[in-house]
């Protein structure tokens, strides 16, 4: 069974138009994805239709084949689907250890705290070094790292982000996608959205192409990044903005 079932799912803001117009899309435990497509294709509007941020109109969510529809974000946090906002934002003026024991308010137990929060500095080892400064004075890379770390901290099944590469200078974005790349050892599927097509596709298993709100295409990354007629019947309208 698939660990994530979407199916056939509507979904829009307030009383406005159905943005995400009947998709589906499967995420299988341990493969990870990347969800790709032209500017308000509707990726962020999946992710938050996944994360219970927005109830879909019709359609299902399903984890572990149950009906998830309708969860609040913080029911399905608790059953390990974590989503990082394009826009996740830190509290500056605490310090990266604070920041980081918020991601793991869920946790009562200090020593399984500790334990978790050693595993999110062995994972980003400059997050050690930079523990005790305010998340505020750290570069936007550092951020972004404290900003996974707290992902982290809830030990999630799946990791969905929203555009982790954004802002960032493309040598500290690959330093963010390496990390990204590790966390299939730890046991996490993830989900990505990256509005930079190639570089998110080299950095997962398998691509998901959206457009207007449905899937246009999906298969194997390297299948897609192979293939100069998938990349240009697919990737052309993200890569021609600039993007390599
Ligand atoms: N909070 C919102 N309220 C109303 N419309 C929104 C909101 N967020 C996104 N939309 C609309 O939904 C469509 C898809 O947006 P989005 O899911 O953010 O696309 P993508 O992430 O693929 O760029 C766009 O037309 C956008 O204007
Ligand atoms: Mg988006």
């Amino acid at each position: 069974m698939a660990l994530l079932e979407v199916e056939d799912v509507v979904a829009g803001y307030g009383a406005g138009p159905d943005i995400l117009t009947g998709l589906s899309v499967t995420i299988e435990e341990g493969t990870s994805y990347c969800i790709v497509g032209p500017n308000g294709a509707g990726k962020s509007t999946l992710l938050r239709a996944i994360a219970g941020f927005l109830k879909p109109r019709a359609g299902e969510v399903r984890l572990d084949g149950v009906l998830m529809n309708g969860s609040r974000p913080d029911q399905m946090l608790a059953a390990g689907i974590c989503f990082v906002p394009q826009d996740a934002s830190l509290f500056p003026m605490m310090t990266v250890r604070e920041n980081l024991a918020m991601g793991g308010y869920l946790v009562n137990d200090r020593a399984l705290l500790r334990q978790r929060m050693d595993m999110v500095y062995e994972t980003f080892p400059i997050l050690a070094e930079r523990r005790g400064q305010n998340a505020g004075t750290l570069s936007g890379g550092e951020q972004q790292m404290v900003t996974l770390g707290r992902a982290l901290m809830i030990e999630p099944r799946v990791v969905m982000i929203d555009e982790p590469s954004l802002g960032l200078a493309p040598m500290i974005a690959d330093q963010i996608f390496e990390k990204i790349r590790g966390f299939g050892a730890l046991g996490i599927t993830v989900v990505l959205v990256e509005q930079n097509a190639v570089k998110g596709l080299e950095n997962v298993d398998w691509g998901i192409v959206l457009d207007l709100g449905s899937k246009d295409f999906e298969g194997p990354a390297d299948g897609i990044l192979a293939d100069p007629r998938i990349r240009e019947l697919y990737l052309g309208k993200t890569m021609s903005k600039g993007m390599t």
